[in-house]
């Protein structure tokens, strides 16, 4: 069983999935640590709700010193002995020798179809560039961002009339079903995934 660490800064949709997905199944991993930069996270209270240990470690007084807050980051990890980490919105960039700490054990949900629209306000640029698929893609962090080996991508199409939020939120619900999929099989056997990722097509289509 993996010992797993989810970091989110928001809502922590995905995180609750993950939650979910693990406590079905929890012979191959178990959520043991939400930890969130933010300390007005709306995920801190839907973990606790769910039976998860919360930490937070708020980023603000660490003004320019990122190493200093990674570290406060790391004594909440290893004091809930956390083997892997799964970012579910978490928005503040790593530095190289966290990333590295963690290499092959921590992986991110991107709301893209990458390598399509790498970093901000992807559901924007999508409709912008008037694509007619789009989705999100499950995949192991690595220094450069939104670049490491994919995992797992869902597609979901686009739709006449979307605006960014709608079509943010189908991308959603294709998150919630791919990441806890994702999570668990890597957990499991992470280059069987690597060698066969995940591809989600023809999802439920509601709206
Ligand atoms: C999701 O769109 C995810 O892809 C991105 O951040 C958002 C987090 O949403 N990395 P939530 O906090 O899980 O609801």
């Amino acid at each position: 069983m993996t010992r797993v660490g989810i970091l989110l800064s928001g809502n922590g949709s995905n995180m609750e999935a993950l939650v979910r997905g693990m406590q079905a199944q929890p012979e191959e991993a178990q959520p043991k640590l939400v930890l969130s930069n933010n300390p007005d996270a709306g995920g801190l209270a839907r973990a606790a709700a769910l039976g998860v240990a919360t930490a937070v470690v708020d980023h603000r007084p660490f003004t320019g010193d990122r190493a200093a807050f990674e570290a406060a980051m790391m004594v909440e990890l290893d004091r809930a002995g956390i083997e892997m980490i799964a970012l579910a919105g978490f928005m503040r960039i790593m530095t190289p020798a966290t990333i590295q700490h963690w290499q092959g054990r921590m992986i991110n949900i991107h709301p893209s179809i990458l390598p399509l629209f790498k970093g901000l306000h992807t559901h924007a640029r999508a409709l912008e560039a008037g694509v007619a698929v789009h989705g999100c893609t499950v995949h192991v962090v690595t220094e450069e961002l939104d670049s490491g080996p994919i995992l797992g991508q869902a597609v979901v199409p686009v739709r006449g009339g979307d605006t960014p939020d709608r079509l943010a939120a189908r991308v959603l619900k294709a998150e919630h079903l791919i990441y806890p999929r994702a999570l668990q099989a890597f957990a499991r056997d992470p280059d069987a995934l690597l060698a066969a990722p995940i591809s989600m097509l023809g999802l439920p289509d509601d709206g």
